[in-house]
């Protein structure tokens, strides 16, 4: 045996028992570096057999070649079985897992249902090009009453039961009509505002009054605005409100200072045909207070009655939500409990 044989032979026993201690597939990398990597011992060899004489060449080479393949197929063949225990100790890890074990209870927080209405409301109303806006909620008795045509000792004071602050003329406002003056005094006309917002009233609490409530004012003002801008908005406005296409409305007269005319507007109930209990068995249900802006409301704005006219509505947002949604209680709005509040979620 020449001494280019006996060196490929030690080579090949060194390589099995190598392989023989390789207990992970790091260690066995190690040994393929050694052995089959770029500078390894059998790359070595073949550096070696380069500088031989052209008949060792023949001889070696190919003994040099049967090296090379059984060293990658033992290689590869630990490889495999290395691969397979390690799959097998990750499964085995995860043998106890219970996917019906108990897991500790977390519940998501959500949405109160005022934010889905007024969300909804106002994207209706975005859509239709206005803008929202809002006011503030201690408000002073110009903004509540006198600015909006309900001078001192108006009778209409007496029906809004005001809770009025320690200071003089501040008051919690008692509807969202306010918003109107604050923003005719911010901008100028054309004005197209919707304002959803807190209001309050000192009176006795039962399952359909509250002492604070939600309402949402509009207001459009321009020229020529008639009794006809007011209808066909707030049509369209309930009908998408209501995902109703053929949803009426009728109107009745209504008495509010800051509007002349003033209007009642009832829409066709949009849960049935021949009466039920959203409806009290009427088939309509009255939804919002309604008119013309009254010309002194205009003056007390900066709004020149003479060269502009607008319209103006207002709604309880606590009413319709409970219409909607069969609550039969208004001070649950407000109560916190969580069994009301996850359904609408
Ligand atoms: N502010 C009125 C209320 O609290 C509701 C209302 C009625 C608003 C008529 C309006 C309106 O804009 O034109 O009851």
């Amino acid at each position: 045996m020449n001494n280019m044989q006996n060196l490929i032979e030690t080579t090949k026993q060194e390589f099995i028992s190598a392989l023989k201690k390789v207990n992970s597939l790091d260690e066995l990398e190690a040994v393929r570096i050694a052995f089959l990597g770029r500078n390894g011992k059998i790359g070595a060899l073949m550096d070696t057999l380069k500088k031989a004489s052209p008949e060792e060449k023949k001889g070696m080479g190919s003994l040099l070649n049967e090296l090379k393949e059984f060293a990658h197929h033992a290689y590869e063949e630990l490889q495999q079985q290395l691969q397979g225990q390690k799959l097998k100790k990750e499964l085995a890890k995860h043998s106890s897992f219970d996917v019906t074990a108990y897991k500790k209870h977390t519940s998501s927080g959500s949405l109160h249902l005022y934010t889905h209405l007024i969300e909804k409301l106002e994207n209706i109303f975005i859509s239709m090009g206005y803008q929202v806006a809002t006011g503030p909620e201690v408000e002073t008795e110009y903004y509540n009453f006198s600015a909006l045509n309900i001078p001192e000792n108006h009778p209409a004071r007496e029906l809004h039961d005001t809770f009025w602050l320690t200071l003089p003329d501040y008051l919690l406002r008692t509807h969202t009509s306010t918003v109107q003056i604050h923003m005719m005094e911010q901008k100028k006309p054309p004005l197209a505002i919707v304002a959803p917002g807190r209001c309050y009233r000192n009176e006795a609490t039962d399952a359909t009054h509250d002492f604070m409530f939600t309402q949402v004012e509009c207001m459009l003002i321009d020229k020529n605005i008639s009794i006809a801008h007011l209808l066909a908005t707030a049509k369209t406005f309930l009908q998408e409100l209501f995902d109703k296409k053929d949803l009426k409305i009728r109107v009745r007269p209504g008495y509010f200072p800051f509007v002349e005319p003033g209007l009642e507007i009832d829409a066709s109930c949009p849960f049935c045909t021949n009466g039920c209990s959203a409806c009290k068995k009427t088939t309509w249900i009255e939804l919002l207070g309604s008119g013309l802006i009254h010309p002194n409301v205009l003056k007390c704005g900066g709004i020149d009655p003479a060269v502009y006219s607008g319209f103006a509505f207002g709604m309880g947002l606590e009413r319709l939500a409970m219409i909607n949604y069969g609550i039969h209680d208004i001070r649950l709005f407000h109560s916190n409990k969580i069994e009301f509040l996850t359904q609408f979620s």
